[in-house]
């Protein structure tokens, strides 16, 4: 039970004229810690019982049972309450023993589905740092929904479709070499792609014919598709090897190609409440009431695109899992795309499309300058994901040469760097990539934290704890306070990342009880012999679970040893 739950059960028993609820949303945080740790002021009651709240107050905190506190008075019109440390803390170690990793889970979601759309990378193009903020800030996402007792879908909608293949299968045609694409297929069909984008410049007449091929691609024209079924198959060979080193996994891989027969629907549904409007040949869906340029649903030689596909595929999501929640895991730039999104599906009459949010985040830089695949300025992700994992491991050999499974360790741990170092960046905002700084062990990084689980996991081996649900866990020191206010945080940081979408609450959380515990060990000696050496291992213990699980939400893992 939190703080402010017993604090308002302890009133009620008092103040009959009130419920349980109201009761809490008056509590307040005392202006100073000198005045206790909960207040309830007494100025709502006044008028009912004809009496000044000083009054009020003081009647109040002589008839309330204090047992469970440290002690109750009245300061003026306001009733104090300090908690019990000791009660609080042993009742707080308890629950995480107790709980272990199901220790701040809570059932407000009440298993209604929430679908999210990560990653999504383009195929024939190297897997972008872009694409590896959504596919890490998705799957943190789902783990702290499934943590609130939603059931997730994880769909990857993967950039298989579009005018862009027409481009590709042009510049193909023209200078492809079909050893050299399977032998290295992204790195080719890349420079293919940035070739021709170069060449459009000069010669636009390439452009007409890249619209051609994608238009035969729509119209199932066999040639088009096996090249287009070709990239695709080796794009996918590759992402999958990513998505293996990164440990994430998908229920979907539906892509954009997978609407190409279900845009109809969506099609007809505008044109029969008029919302097509013709302009230059293409057709329109007018947005000016929402303050949004026009959306383009089909160009004038007939072909579809970006958005009408995602039309097709909010329907579909809608239709096969009825989601509470649609969240979009996409870079800040397509904004606009998402808005216009939204506007005509709410045009088409369809109310649940309130309920789609996009979850947009910052742009990562390198050396502080902006990221282009078509200008071949690119961080490529598995070269980067190798050298994460070997400084980690350099790391590891300076600390702690005779590591056993030093591979898998320096592997968790480099991958985890640059997990964590993405998921603590407030979404909104981006950054800068540098390796050097994510994989250090020191400051805020993944590394500090999973050292601090490790250290933790070593203490309660040398001193073989294992927990007592008997015992009774007493402490008093101001750092362990720290701590144990934080362990019962944890489920409120988690559903407040839920509200807003932002696993960067969770991240910063970890930070702050690993900092406090890093303190904490600095201040006490955890193993010498005292009658708190039980209180401090469960403490260590207590905080070892709630630090793994944090960083378990966040996609990054806790080795036992470093
Ligand atoms: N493939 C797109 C891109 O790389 C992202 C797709 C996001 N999802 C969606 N339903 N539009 O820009």
């Amino acid at each position: 039970m939190d703080n402010k739950q017993m604090v308002a059960e302890a009133l009620a028993n008092v103040i009959p004229s009130l419920d349980l609820t109201a009761i809490a949303n008056l509590l307040e945080q005392p202006k100073s810690s000198d005045l206790g740790d909960i207040a309830f002021p007494a100025f709502s009651l006044a008028k009912v019982e004809r009496k000044a709240p000083q009054m009020i107050a003081a009647d109040i905190a002589e008839k309330i049972d204090a047992t469970n506190f440290e002690k109750v008075v009245a300061t003026g019109p306001y009733v104090n309450f300090f908690l019990d440390k000791g009660v609080i803390s042993d009742t707080v170690l308890h629950q995480v023993i107790a709980e272990q990793d199901n220790y701040g889970y809570s059932n407000v979601g009440q298993g209604q589905n929430v679908v999210i759309d990560l990653s999504s990378p383009n195929i024939a193009k190297p897997f972008s740092v872009g694409h590896l903020r959504s596919t890490v800030i998705g799957d943190a996402l789902s783990n702290i929904f499934k943590k609130l007792g939603y059931h997730t879908v994880k769909v990857n909608h993967l950039g298989d479709w579009g005018k862009q293949f027409g481009l590709l299968i042009t510049a193909y045609k023209l200078w492809g070499d079909k050893a050299a694409v399977e032998a290295n297929p992204i790195d080719e069909l890349l420079k293919l792609y940035v070739h021709i984008n170069a060449e459009v410049e000069t010669n636009p007449e390439l452009d007409d014919e890249a619209r051609l091929w994608f238009k035969k691609l729509e119209d199932g024209d066999k040639e088009a598709t096996e090249l287009w079924q070709w990239f695709r198959d080796e794009s996918l060979v590759e992402f999958n090897r990513i998505y293996d080193q990164l440990g994430i996994t998908f229920d979907h891989y539906h892509g954009e190609a997978f609407y190409n027969d279900k845009m109809d629907e969506g099609i007809q549904i505008l044109e029969d409440k008029g919302l097509l409007h013709e302009s230059k040949g293409a057709s329109i869906v007018d947005l000016e009431g929402y303050n949004l340029p026009p959306a383009m649903i089909k160009k004038s030689d007939g072909t579809t695109l970006y958005i009408t596909r995602d039309i097709a595929t909010a329907m579909f999501r809608k239709r096969t899992f009825d989601f509470a929640k649609s969240i979009y895991a996409v870079g800040q730039e397509q904004s606009n795309h998402f808005r216009q999104l939204k506007a005509v599906l709410k045009e088409m009459g369809f109310d649940w499309s309130d309920d789609m949010v996009h979850v947009e985040f910052g742009l990562v830089t390198k050396n502080k300058q902006k990221l282009s695949t078509r200008k071949g300025n690119i961080i490529l992700l598995e070269p980067t994901i190798a050298e994460a994992v070997e400084r980690a491991k350099n790391q590891i050999e300076a600390k702690n040469p005779d590591l056993e499974q030093k591979e898998a360790v320096a592997q968790a741990v480099g991958v985890g760097a640059i997990k964590f170092y993405d998921l603590k960046t407030d979404r909104r905002n981006g950054y800068d990539f540098d390796l050097e700084a994510m994989v250090s062990f020191e400051g805020e990084t993944g590394p500090y934290i999973q050292y601090a689980h490790a250290r933790i996991q070593s203490i309660l081996r040398k001193a073989a704890f294992t927990p007592n649900p008997d015992a009774h866990y007493q402490l008093s020191d101001a750092e362990s306070w720290e701590i144990i206010k934080l362990l019962q945080d944890f489920s409120r940081i988690v559903e407040r990342a839920a509200d807003n979408y932002d696993p960067s609450l969770v991240a910063k959380f970890a930070i702050n009880l690993a900092q406090s515990f890093n303190k904490y060990y600095a201040h006490t000696r955890i193993l010498d012999d005292s009658p708190e050496r039980e209180s401090r291992l469960a403490l260590s213990y207590a905080t070892g679970v709630v630090l793994k699980e944090a960083l378990r939400l966040l996609g990054v893992e806790a080795p036992e040893k470093m």
